[in-house]
């Protein structure tokens, strides 16, 4: 049986990624331990989920601390108390401050709701729409001190319709996440993640997609 990886997770929201995290530990896909949900926000549903699931929580509102280094601080106290090996941000709507990475040094992951590089940022599904790109999708990738920058693991594509708004395409991105960032963090548990520049190569990791796809679809050539 492989080591179970201790994860702390980073929450500001629904928490549907964490829940999805939840859901493949309890079924076996994913070898992994929850030692702490950390939520900046009291009114996070993600803390409910916690609650169902009865996992340790952290409530810790950046609004009572004085600067962003005096609440990463205190953060990275409370994961390294809990023993977390990989901090998982799912849905945290926090920068973090150069101290962090220092402290978990390329033990960060992230989920964006894009194809990065494209749309770094905030309401990047509404971007999205209004560039009208045919694709769009998302990325679980390293944190790194930039927005959005570090060095990619997986990425998920979907299509954009031409009658889609910023809520039909999180949606549809949504779905992909809850499968793209489980598999990341096994990945990363199973020791398989190598990074050559900013390159990410999983160890053993094909056969690889062939699928190329078009749309619309192609319908004469
Ligand atoms: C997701 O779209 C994630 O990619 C983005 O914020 C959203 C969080 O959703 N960073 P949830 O809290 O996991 O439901």
């Amino acid at each position: 049986m492989p080591k179970k990886i201790a994860l702390g997770v980073l929450v500001s929201g629904s928490g549907s990624n964490l829940q999805s995290i939840i859901d493949h530990i309890e079924s076996g896909r994913l070898d992994a331990e929850i030692k702490l949900v950390v939520s900046n926000n009291p009114d996070a549903f993600a803390l409910q989920r916690c609650a169902k699931h009865r996992l340790p929580t952290a409530l810790i509102d950046h609004r009572e601390f004085p600067t962003r280094e005096d609440f990463d601080r205190c953060v990275i106290a409370r994961l390294r108390a809990a023993d977390v090996e990989l901090v998982v941000m799912a849905g945290f709507m926090r920068i973090l401050s150069p101290e962090f990475f220092r402290a978990f040094p390329r033990r960060i992951l992230n989920i964006h709701p894009a194809l990065l590089p494209s749309f770094p940022g905030t309401n990047v599904q509404k971007k999205a729409v209004e560039y009208g790109v045919k694709f769009s999708g998302c990325t679980v990738h390293f944190a790194d001190e930039g927005v959005d920058t570090g060095p990619i693991i997986i990425q998920a594509v979907v299509p954009v319709y031409e009658n889609d708004t910023a809520d039909t395409l999180a949606a549809r991105i949504l779905v992909e996440e809850h499968k793209i960032y489980p598999q990341a963090i096994q990945y990363y548990a199973e020791g398989r993640i190598e990074i050559e520049g900013r390159t990410v190569l999983i160890r053993n990791g094909g056969p690889f997609t062939e699928k190329v796809l078009h749309n619309p679809p192609l319908t004469r050539f």
